[in-house]
């Protein structure tokens, strides 16, 4: 049931002092925008059972997926309030609050999924970027790998940056991404991942770039004739919940879920990128694009240099310390 959300460590604290029978659950709400089978829906998923199993059914994890409950402009304020417990909004989208989330959103930044693991791991970086969540009442638990970003678009194939030229991008909500398209002569159109596929249906945007996954299960592919391989940029997500939901737990109750998200990260981290990999073949199969291509070491390196001028731009807005840090690692 639906009726406990956002009252149940209350409701443990209540029976507590004798005023409830105690044997609610506390229900845990998790909202997040895409479909079960992809790196995240399958990890919310897992999250549920084994959340479940180590708090010996004391909790009982909602997962709403496709953007059920909220889609990803909402899903931040609502883990604010307490409406739902958990989220897993892509990083960009953290950006909104905190700018310097937008950091895994510049191009090229990351050669691998290890080097972002690297930075989150890493004091100057992921230590900075989750701390800061505390100001806004949120709680980071973990990061959890979606994997690169490929580019389709429906005119023609994507090879030089020539060819981004005056074509309608869908972006997620982040500044960075804007300039990144905008860099390639492209015109940027910010939008929540709900509305994705139809947009492209109806030609309102040209193009868009997600991971193999996000292009798979939503159908991308299926209205688009083209995708580039590129590998230019990094989704990932930060798994957050209310702090004061989180700290108001029993302890034994948030050791719990402590071990099946760890468990679950684990398990991400070990399979993102087979599932995109997955996809791709998936999507090869049924045949509706008119051509994958994989990005030459060449096009690489055009794409770099027109792109390069991001850098520069949110040199302020993100911080030179975070951007110099991320840089380094990339050496
Ligand atoms: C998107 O909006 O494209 C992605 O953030 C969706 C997701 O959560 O992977």
């Amino acid at each position: 049931s639906g009726l406990m959300a956002g009252c149940g460590a209350r409701s443990e604290q209540g029976s507590e002092n004798g005023t409830k029978a105690g044997n609610e659950k506390i229900v845990i709400k998790f909202s997040h925008v895409v479909a079960e089978n992809t790196p995240k829906g399958q990890a919310a998923i897992m999250f549920e059972e084994l959340a479940e199993k180590y708090t010996e059914g004391r909790v009982d994890v909602q997962v709403f997926p496709n953007s059920q409950l909220y889609n990803d402009d909402e899903v931040l304020a609502a883990v604010q309030q307490n409406n739902v417990q958990m989220a897993a909004p892509a990083t960009s989208k953290v950006s909104k609050l905190f700018p310097q989330w937008t950091i895994f959103d510049f191009p090229f930044a990351f050669p691998d999924t290890d080097a972002v693991q690297t930075a989150m791991e890493s004091e100057e970086i992921g230590g900075k970027l989750f701390s800061m969540l505390k100001e806004q009442q949120l709680l980071g638990l973990a990061m959890w790998d979606n994997g690169f970003k490929q580019m389709t678009l429906d005119e023609h194939p994507l090879y030089m940056p020539e060819d981004f030229k005056g074509q309608k991008f869908r972006v997620m909500s982040s500044r960075v991404l804007e300039a990144q398209f905008k860099a390639l002569g492209a015109n940027p159109v910010p939008m929540p991942f709900s509305e994705v596929y139809s947009a492209l249906e109806q030609g309102v945007i040209d193009g868009q770039e997600n991971t193999l996954s996000n292009i798979y299960s939503k159908k991308f592919h299926e209205v688009q004739k083209y995708m580039t391989i590129s590998n230019h940029g990094y989704l990932g997500y930060a798994v957050i919940t209310n702090s004061a939901f989180w700290e108001g737990l029993p302890t034994d109750v948030r050791e719990g879920l402590e071990k099946a998200l760890d468990e679950t990260t684990r398990w991400v981290r070990e399979n993102a990128q087979r599932l995109n990999q997955e996809n791709l073949e998936k999507i090869k199969a049924d045949g509706t694009l008119v051509e994958i291509h994989e990005l030459t070491q060449e096009e690489k390196e055009a794409w770099m240099k027109a792109t390069d001028v991001v850098y520069e731009q949110f040199k302020e807005e993100v911080g030179e310390d975070l951007i110099n840090a991320v840089m380094a690692l990339r050496k």
